[in-house]
């Protein structure tokens, strides 16, 4: 599964691209209005950092709105993904870009039956967001289980990219399922590498070569530390 940081915070984006396993970048116009700044210099400096998709929405609901600004903000940089509403007026523009080879991440999913018209549109990318249902109690994971299913029994090479992760486990479970992408805050990231089982291991190795060190025996050896 691949890993992208949701976030417009350059300095969260850095941090997760050196770990060396970051593979995209999504926005949306709340992350982006967090910043503080202009929003398009922002994603030229995200997409000059991360090599992969970095998604870009558009803030117009018509088609040809949709699809002006799409073609503005594709300008940006080559791996621009633009994020565009999963509604009527969002597929329309959906199947306008995908003729002109302009690459798409519908969002604001909340259905498969809204997942199976995107694809139809020819989106590259959807964007179920687990986290959202999960908080007016409906089974958040169970709507990407749904997908793929449909997405598997038609061959569909839309991308599912899990959004509106909260914690790891929605992380774990989207790899199981098999999701394509997951889209994760980087406080999320954060916590998917420790396990507190580790840091005792190492302070327990540690202890125990300091005592080994102690020997003398070490000293003999060609590993010194
Ligand atoms: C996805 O692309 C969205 O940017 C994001 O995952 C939304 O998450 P939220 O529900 O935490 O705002």
């Amino acid at each position: 599964m691949k890993l992208f940081i949701d976030t417009a915070n350059l300095e969260e984006i850095k941090k997760a691209n050196n770990l060396g396993i970051l593979d995209g970048v999504t926005t949306n116009p709340t992350l982006l209005a967090k910043e503080k700044v202009d929003p398009i210099a922002q994603l030229k400096k995200i997409c000059s950092l991360v090599k992969g998709p970095v998604s870009a929405e558009v803030i117009s609901q018509d088609a040809k709105g949709i699809v002006l600004e799409a073609k503005e903000l594709a300008k940006i940089a080559p791996n621009i993904v633009i994020k565009i509403p999963t509604t009527s007026e969002g597929l329309k523009a959906t199947k306008e870009l995908s003729s002109q080879n302009i690459k798409t991440n519908l969002t604001l999913c909340f259905s498969v039956s809204q997942a199976l018209l995107v694809a139809k549109a020819g989106a590259n990318f959807v964007s179920p967001f687990v986290g959202r249902l999960d908080d007016i109690s409906f089974d958040g994971m169970q709507l990407i289980k749904d997908i793929k299913l449909v997405y598997q029994n038609y061959k569909i090479s839309t991308q599912i990219i899990v959004a509106s992760i909260r914690h790891p486990i929605h992380f774990v479970e989207a790899a199981k399922i098999g999701a394509d992408i997951a889209t994760v805050p980087f406080y999320v990231i954060e916590k998917l590498l420790l396990h507190p089982l580790t840091d005792i291991g190492i302070k327990r190795f540690l202890e125990d070569w300091g005592t080994l060190k102690k020997t003398n025996i070490i000293s003999k050896s060609k590993i010194k530390k």
